[in-house]
């Protein structure tokens, strides 16, 4: 029986996706349109518009105007956090169904809705964390250096007109790491989606306009990265660049922010290792969790995933009879189907690139445990390649090194402490680490001597209210936090002396 998806597309009414800018919707926009296929059936989910420069020049002029106006700018306290508060409802209320759509989206299965970093509710979380900063952030009064008396005091003010661009994998959790603080510090937004997550973000913007967003405090336009993210990246008019993607588009992003020396935040890739040690509390957990989290919900699409095991040779065997058994118990194919607990890849382009990877993997003499292979019968026109795992891997060996996006994970073995940490920060990426050691002090010191962002100690959990980006080339900037908050803030010093004495 062939896989078809379309019974659910038309169940939640999806077909044509729109721009929303200046509070109106429009499924024209100026340019050609780009049609959706389902990454596990290659079937038509719907079509949006391919946002051309002059639909991004009309949103970015939409998101400056609200700016201007104040109507959510220079919004009281309490209408910001009501509204935010209000929208973080309607998003759990909404649960199911967005759910759904992504899975129509990504093909990320339903059975993946009650992890919570990637789910709805994680998203909601983000959104009542950031309504709390409304009115907890300040400025400072600060003691005079010199001269008469006089007031030296600091406020922090909203940005301005922020882009925002997300990646497919995880739309609801990294929709909401930038909306939410941009909201809550009163900017104004212009966010584009991924073309291959288009539908979940429109539909969550349908729930923010719900909620009561005046029109043009957040705009979207949809369409490629070459086309209408490559508009928003140079606008003249975009005071900030917020990014969710790969390390190219990231440096490209950089580059492009010069011109007019936009402020830049950028959460990108990572090859993240996980550390098990002899004296790890469960080792056969350890390997559950890290094939787990490089296989299950998004098959290793994740940023953050542990795609690199370094393993004492103590427990070594017992870790990789435990990671292929948990391979072995991945199942593919209908996203709706709750038995189901993998995705696909998310088009053809990078199952391409993992099954090259994985071609490397065996030139490069690593040691082939399971997997390997794209899937066929049934499954046949989806993206899908089996759990993959390489044994005896050298740390510089090129799928120790690159970020594959793909359900490959490589074990590379160690002999003590020292050599584990230094295979470890041998790396250009720094986005994440897990620890699995049952000694604290140990698990501490190893944690400290890491060069990550975020580190997990025999476990991991993205947390809204824990900062999170990367060290090195993973990125710059943190989100999650007040430290998030205050990246859509400026700092304005006011002086004021309190006699008519020159100061
Ligand atoms: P991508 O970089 O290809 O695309 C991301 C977004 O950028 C899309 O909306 C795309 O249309 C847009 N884009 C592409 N070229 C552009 C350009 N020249 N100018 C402006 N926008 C452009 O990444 P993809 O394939 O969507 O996501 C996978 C990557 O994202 C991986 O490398 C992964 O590690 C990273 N990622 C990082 C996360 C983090 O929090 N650090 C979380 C999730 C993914």
């Amino acid at each position: 029986m062939t896989l078809s998806v379309l019974a659910h597309r038309d169940e939640l009414g999806l077909r044509t996706g729109r721009l929303y800018i200046d509070g109106q919707w429009d499924a024209a926009g100026g340019g050609a349109t780009w049609e959706h296929r389902h990454p596990a059936t290659a079937e038509v989910i719907g079509e949006f518009p391919r946002a051309t420069a002059a639909d991004v020049d009309a949103a970015v002029a939409a998101a400056r105007r609200a700016f201007e106006a104040g109507t959510w700018s220079r919004a009281r306290a309490g209408e910001r956090i009501r509204l935010l508060h209000r929208y973080a409802q309607l998003l759990r209320d909404h649960a199911e169904e967005l759910h759904r759509i992504q899975a129509l989206d990504n093909s990320v299965p339903l059975s993946f809705g009650g992890i919570y970093a990637t789910s709805v509710g994680a998203a909601a979380d983000v959104f009542d964390h950031h309504a709390g900063w409304v009115d907890k952030v300040g400025g400072q009064t600060l003691p005079p250096y010199q001269g008469g008396d006089h007031l030296a005091m600091t406020f922090r003010e909203p940005l301005g007109v922020v882009a925002a661009i997300l990646p497919w994998n995880a739309p609801f959790l990294l929709y909401a790491q930038k909306v939410a603080p941009a909201l809550a510090a009163g900017c104004s937004v212009v966010l584009k989606p991924s073309e291959f997550a288009t539908f979940s973000v429109l539909r969550m913007v349908e729930l923010l306009e719900e909620a009561g967003l005046p029109p043009g405090v957040l705009n979207v336009v949809t369409g490629t990265g070459e086309e209408c993210g490559e508009a928003l990246i140079t606008h003249g008019d975009v005071d900030k660049v917020s990014f969710t993607g790969s390390r190219g588009v990231g440096r490209r992003i950089v580059e492009a922010s010069a011109g007019t020396l936009k402020r830049v935040s950028l959460e990108l890739g990572g090859k993240s290792p996980a550390l098990v040690f002899p004296d790890a509390p469960d080792v056969t957990l350890a390997a559950s969790t890290v094939v787990g989290a490089v296989t299950m919900g998004l098959s290793g699409q994740a940023c953050v995933a542990n795609t690199r095991a370094l393993v004492h040779r103590d427990v070594y065997d017992e870790f990789l009879t435990a990671a292929e058994a948990m391979a072995s118990a991945i199942t593919f194919g209908d996203p709706f189907d709750p038995g189901v607990l993998a995705s696909p890849l998310i088009n053809e382009r990078q199952l391409e690139r993992v099954l090259g990877y994985i071609d490397k993997g065996k030139s490069e003499g690593a040691r082939l445990v399971t997997g390997g292979e794209r899937l066929d019968g049934e499954l046949a026109a989806g993206n899908f390649v089996s759990p993959t795992i390489f044994a005896d891997v050298d740390n510089s060996a090129t799928i120790a090194q690159e970020e594959i996006f793909g359900p490959v994970l490589a074990v590379v073995p160690f002999d003590d402490e020292d050599e584990a940490v230094r295979l470890a920060n041998d790396t250009e990426y720094g986005l994440g680490a897990g620890v699995f050691s049952a000694d604290a002090q140990r698990a501490f010191r190893v944690s400290r001597a890491l060069r990550v962002g975020t580190v997990g100690i025999n476990g991991f959990q993205i947390e809204p209210h824990a900062p999170f980006g990367g060290f090195k080339q993973s990125g710059l900037g943190r989100e999650g936090g007040q430290s998030a908050f205050e990246a859509y803030t400026e700092l304005k010093t006011v002086m004021m002396p309190l006699s008519d004495e020159m100061m």
